[in-house]
């Protein structure tokens, strides 16, 4: 009888749970992609149009996903990982709430620094969703330029924690890449 493969009967996360994280993985890559920088009057100006409601549209796909993935996840647990020591069991944990607190705050962030601004959301299929702030330009301008900031900050902290995965499954060789994968 052939021995077992050692991978067989790993705990993972659930398909809905790996649906909305790789959904999310999509629409963050995409959504950084289609990003418009500059100025305000490039950013808004007519040729941007198309990338920046197609940005919009992507983040705040992000958002209502994160929303709905937070409510999964508190009321359905993760697997167990595997064994590692404390320090790199902490330091996951806490790496996975900063990006949840940044795919709730770089959406947010842009949503309002938009409306501050004066500016309406411009979300393709949703149309224009006009701004219900009253308006401040300058708080709007900083929160422009924090969003587009923090926008930077989480893809460089998802590009280190998809080299934590492919360290933990190419050196380590244990559970924690298969465990967000389909099973075969
Ligand atoms: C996870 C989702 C998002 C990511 C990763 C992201 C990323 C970024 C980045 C990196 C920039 C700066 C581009 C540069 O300076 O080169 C930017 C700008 C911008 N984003 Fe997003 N964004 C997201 C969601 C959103 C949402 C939901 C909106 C909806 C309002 C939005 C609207 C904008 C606007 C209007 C700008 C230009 C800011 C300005 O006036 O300077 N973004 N985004
Ligand atoms: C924009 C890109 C990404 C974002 C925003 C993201 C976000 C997250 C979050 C928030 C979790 C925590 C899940 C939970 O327990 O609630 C997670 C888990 C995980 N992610 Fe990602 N991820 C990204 C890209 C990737 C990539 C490219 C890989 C693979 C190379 C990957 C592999 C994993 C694995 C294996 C886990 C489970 C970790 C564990 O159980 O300790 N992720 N991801």
């Amino acid at each position: 009888m052939p021995a077992p493969h050692p991978m067989n009967g790993v705990e993972r996360y659930s398909a809905t749970a790996q649906l909305l994280h790789w959904m999310t993985v999509f629409l963050v890559v995409a959504a950084y992609i289609t990003s418009v920088g500059g100025s305000e009057t490039r950013v808004y100006s007519s040729a941007n149009d198309v990338s920046r409601s197609l940005h919009e549209l992507l983040g705040i796909s992000v958002f209502a996903l994160t929303l709905l993935r937070v409510c999964w996840r508190l009321i359905f647990p993760p697997p167990k990982s595997p064994e590692m020591p404390a320090w790199m069991e902490l330091g996951a944990r806490f790496g996975h709430w900063t990006i949840y607190a940044l795919l709730v705050l770089v959406p947010v962030t842009a949503i309002l620094g938009a409306w501050f601004e004066g500016h309406p959301l411009t979300v393709l299929v949703l149309g224009n969703i006009q701004p219900w702030l009253p308006q401040s330009r300058q708080i709007g301008l900083v929160l422009a330029n924090i969003h587009g900031w923090l926008g930077d900050v989480l893809i460089w902290l998802a590009g280190i924690h998809a080299a934590a995965a492919l360290y933990h499954h190419f050196w380590r060789r244990d559970t924690v890449l298969i465990s967000m994968l389909p099973d075969r």
